[in-house]
């Protein structure tokens, strides 16, 4: 394994006449750099993980990769809408508890994937209920899901692909949005948030990796959200990208989210049509240049297991995950890039992704849209008590509680420092 690094190089010019493997080893060992995925991603503050299943992760020879390399899971499958509510109001979590029992015997952080979407939500999809009733089944089952994950579930993808594809669209059209409306993103967001209030609450799409005109959309409707006060912290970047990718529009796009204070995760990475290390290490290095970027995902360990298809040269590893290869020019290049992280942007990053929600839902930043104060839902009024039963939030004005059911006049200040905003239903 090669440790040299620009600062080994550094420390060559400064010490001079040591040879450079001597001199790269000890520097090596003198700085304590990283030498796996996982220990150099802790030492940058970044989560580093792989899409999984319940199978693989029985699998000694794949198991032994995992944790080796990485310190995040996602189920790739088990945590969806047709997996965890096979049929209405009957729960299943028997393959997402064995990720999510392995990511925590070892150790290891947890996405969660996804709560509300429009593929893979079984029986719901089909559902030809009014608003209320869908709301109330899209609340039951985040608050069901959600409740039986709390407290191990770092960050939720809350709403899954609900952008157009294209400039200027808006939401794409689903059966969620059909019935209930456009403000079932808002509803999605706080009954999320009420389920579990110290997860990470995230939307994730695909194809708005850099700048274009869908990730403008989605900075738009962020930007919108954050005005209303929705708990929202985080974009999910899926980054099914290809060969040749644009890393600097990448890097520029997660900026802009960094500037309304919103985590970036790269969420369900694979680098299609056999992804160079150039193209890895773009990808990282334009996650490494901004702070509020603090996950790296890539969607299966194994091209062989890739949902894109064995011939992908997508991901990580070769061969399937009774026998991952790691693909080791790829993976040191990306222990060195992030060996060679800003530690300026470091600790940024460490102390940015240690925020946690505020009672009102939203992260604690210097940011103007995260002063810490009451938080009203004016057109989601709450009208009963129970998390799980319907409807919880329904439409009016002047009723307004914050996400913790609180009256105007139960909240110190609220008077004066609240700015309300109704939504179109
Ligand atoms: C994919 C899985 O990888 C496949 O196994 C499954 O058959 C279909 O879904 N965007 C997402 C993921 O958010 O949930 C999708 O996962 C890939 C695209």
């Amino acid at each position: 394994m090669d440790f040299k690094s620009h600062r080994s190089i550094d420390r060559a010019t400064i010490l001079g006449g040591v040879s450079a493997l001597t001199l790269s080893f000890a520097v090596a060992s003198a700085f304590g750099q990283a030498t796996t995925l996982k220990d150099a991603a802790a030492a940058a503050g970044l989560n580093i993980g792989v899409a999984t299943n319940s199978f693989n992760v029985t699998n000694a020879n794949y198991a032994a990769a995992v944790k080796a390399q990485f310190n995040t899971l996602v189920c790739e499958n088990e945590m969806k809408f047709q997996s965890t509510e096979p049929s209405r109001g009957n729960f299943s979590y028997n393959g997402a508890n064995t990720v999510a029992n392995f990511a925590a015997t070892n150790n290891m952080k947890l996405r969660g994937h996804t709560f509300v979407w429009h593929s893979q939500s079984g029986w719901a999809s089909s559902f030809n209920g009014s608003r209320a009733e869908m709301q109330s089944i899209m609340q039951t089952h985040i608050a069901e899901v959600g409740g039986h994950f709390k407290g191990k579930v770092l960050e939720w993808d809350v709403l899954n692909e609900i952008t157009a594809d294209g400039s200027g669209n808006g939401l794409r059209t689903s059966f969620w949005q059909q019935r209930i409306g456009n403000d079932y993103v808002d509803s999605a967001f706080v009954w999320s948030q009420r389920t579990d209030p110290a997860a990470y609450l995230y939307y994730n799409d695909y194809g708005a990796d850099g700048l274009n005109g869908k990730s403008n959309a989605i900075y738009a409707l962020t930007q919108r959200l954050m005005t209303d006060k929705r708990p929202i912290h985080g974009i999910g970047l899926q980054a099914h990208l290809s060969r040749g990718l644009n890393a600097n529009s990448i890097r520029d796009n997660i900026k802009r989210f960094g500037d309304l204070g919103i985590r970036i995760s790269l969420t369900e990475i694979d680098i299609n049509n056999t992804g160079t290390t150039q193209d890895w290490v773009g990808l990282m290095n334009a996650c490494l240049a901004n702070y509020n970027c603090v996950s790296f995902m890539a969607w299966g360990l194994a091209d062989g297991n890739s949902w894109i298809g064995s011939n992908c040269g997508c991901l990580l590893y070769s061969g399937t995950a009774n026998s991952p290869t790691p693909k080791t020019e790829i993976i040191n290049a990306l222990i060195q890039a992030l060996n060679n992280a800003d530690p300026a942007i470091v600790a940024k990053r460490k102390e940015f992704a240690a925020r946690l929600p505020g009672p009102n839902g939203l992260l604690g930043t210097t940011q103007i849209h995260y002063a810490q104060r009451p938080v009203m839902h004016q057109n989601l009024i709450r009208t009963s008590g129970k998390v799980g039963v319907s409807p919880v939030f329904a439409t009016g004005s002047g009723k307004a509680t914050d996400v913790l059911g609180r009256k105007p006049a139960q909240i110190k200040g609220a008077a004066n420092s609240l700015s309300l905003r109704v939504l179109p239903q």
